[in-house]
């Protein structure tokens, strides 16, 4: 049996240029998100350029979330792409996911300052609309849900799995969706054939970060899916939504041994899409990262940019940070009554360096006076957004030998040990998360199988995955009662000062009123 090759791609979410992409209604709905809505046209033609170019191969994998959400221009413009890509000798095989249709048909364009309400699909549509990317291919379609099995190649069935509803509320497999994907994997199994499983939501989350605050992002009942689906002999499933480009996987005790490949979007930071070899004989998948190029100032400004200029006017100026914070659905009036107290923290946070916070952490980030020579300037604003781009493209550079790593993970050894003292543990916060060690290490770097370039196994089992892990070691910190103490002083210190600490801020606040007294009533 031949290998299997594909190319793909996830969350493309296209918006149409008609939808209007500049001026005041369009600014602020974008510059919250992590997408570049105006620029998704043009990435998602260079990559199916680059992809009708490589001749390596002709299957073509799209995993849901085509358009932004769901607007009837943006739908009309990808069904003409993805037919021009197809003229191109390749086969295109979509699927549809929940940013590609609206329960009231309703979406918005914009047009200077005002957001007007355009159509949207409605889920009915859908089928009809997508029908000549797959399930017209198909050997057997499941209507109720739009998934679909294909023969992709002699040996090879895809699934392509719709997960949008499962009749409980959630994303995920209805009954009868999972008893028409058992049925396919039977029959596959009979056939000798390899499933190559897609569906949109995360099954296994792709960092501890998306598994505290992303929760209820994953496919509904994915604990329960995930597991089935390996009993039943799947040893991969190719995912997308959480933009996050990521290779997980879950072992059983049993054996069984399931892959979750998680793939970033292509509308956003860092624009990636897999090509991905599948050698069954061999036991093997090689998996291999391309990057949609000439993307990378206006994706990596769209998102992280706007960290750091919101930072700057809550520092700098007020009326800047009124107005990006709205962005974030903060109100005008709430920026200008308090804004003044967030200024010196926002101060604060743009200011500081690497060198000063690791003076609470030098034993246990163990830095050679040579390694803190090289990150004590570094501010820790841009550490952090490095630490949250690594979120979005996996394998971080920070590897346990470079300074970084020992700084970042030195304070989070000193945090956690204070948090574990004030019987604060990081889990009250970010549900999940055992302490704020796990939640950081995996953002400066990826133990085990890369999420980029991997070769992993078609089915591994429990021999494979002792061989994956590798456990750093971590420095448990002592200082937390130290931390605790020093506070409980300075309060105790402070305490007599109270009521002129009192009035001092009442004072503020009040001149902070009169400054803006005209904005407040203007925003309330
Ligand atoms: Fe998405
Ligand atoms: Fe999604």
């Amino acid at each position: 049996m031949a290998p299997l090759k594909f190319t793909f791609l996830t969350d493309i979410h296209y918006f149409s240029p008609l939808l209007g992409t500049e001026g005041k209604a369009y600014e602020r709905e974008n510059s919250k998100s992590q997408k570049l809505l105006k620029d998704s046209g043009m990435a998602i033609a260079s990559a199916f350029n680059a992809i009708s170019q490589d001749k390596s191969n002709d299957i073509v994998l799209i995993n849901g979330d085509l358009t932004n959400n769901g607007e009837m221009e943006s739908h009309q413009g990808i069904i003409e792409m993805l037919r021009a890509l197809k003229m191109t000798g390749k086969r295109v095989f979509v699927t549809t996911a929940t940013h590609d249709f609206q329960g009231d048909g309703k979406a918005w364009r914009f047009e200077g300052d005002e957001k007007i309400e355009t159509r949207a699909a409605i889920r009915e549509e859908l089928f009809e609309m997508y029908r000549e990317f797959g399930p017209d291919q198909a050997m057997s379609v499941h209507e109720d849900s739009m998934s679909y099995a294909v023969e992709l190649e002699e040996g090879y069935v895809l699934l392509a799995l719709n997960d949008d509803r499962n009749h409980k509320g959630q994303s995920g497999f209805s009954d009868d969706l999972f008893e028409w994907i058992t049925n396919q994997i039977n029959l596959a199994k009979e056939n000798g054939q390899t499933v190559v499983a897609m569906t949109h939501h995360p099954l296994i989350a792709p960092s501890e970060l998306y598994a505290a605050i992303g929760k209820n992002d994953m496919m509904g009942e994915h604990e329960t899916r995930l597991r089935q689906l390996a009993d039943m002999g799947i040893g991969f499933v190719f995912t997308g939504h959480s933009h996050i480009h990521n290779i997980s996987y879950e072992s059983y005790e049993n054996g069984k041994v399931i892959f979750d490949i998680s793939t970033a979007s292509l509308a956003g930071y860092p624009a990636y899409y897999r090509v991905v070899t599948i050698d069954s004989e061999k036991n093997e998948m090689d998996i291999r990262t391309l990057k949609t190029e000439g993307f990378d100032e206006q994706f990596t400004d769209q998102f992280f940019g706007m960290i750091r200029r919101v930072i700057n006017a809550a520092a700098d100026d007020i009326d800047d940070f009124a107005q990006k914070a709205e962005a974030f659905s903060v109100r005008s009036r709430f920026t200008y009554r308090y804004g003044w107290m967030i200024k010196p923290f926002a101060k604060l946070i743009r200011k500081l360096r690497v060198g000063t916070v690791c003076r609470i952490c030098k034993k246990e980030a163990g830095l050679s006076p040579e390694e803190f020579e090289q990150v004590k300037d570094m501010k820790v604003m841009d550490l952090v957004i490095t630490l949250a781009m690594n979120l979005y493209k996996g394998d971080g550079e920070y590897t346990p030998d470079t300074p970084e790593y020992k700084a970042a993970m030195g304070f989070a050894s000193v945090a956690d040990a204070f948090l574990e003292k004030i019987h604060m543990p990081v889990g009250k916060f970010l549900k999940g998360a055992d302490s704020l060690s796990d939640v950081i290490e995996p953002l400066l770097y990826k133990n085990g199988i890369p999420d980029a370039d991997a070769v992993i196994p078609v089915i591994a089992d429990a021999d494979y995955i002792k061989t994956v892990i590798s456990e750093t070691e971590r420095t448990k910190s002592k200082k937390g009662i130290g931390i605790l103490a020093v506070l409980i002083l300075i309060v105790l210190i402070l305490l007599p000062f109270l009521p002129l600490i009192a009035v001092i801020l009442g004072i503020c606040a009040l001149a902070n009123y009169i400054k803006y007294y005209k904005k407040i009533k203007e925003f309330s």
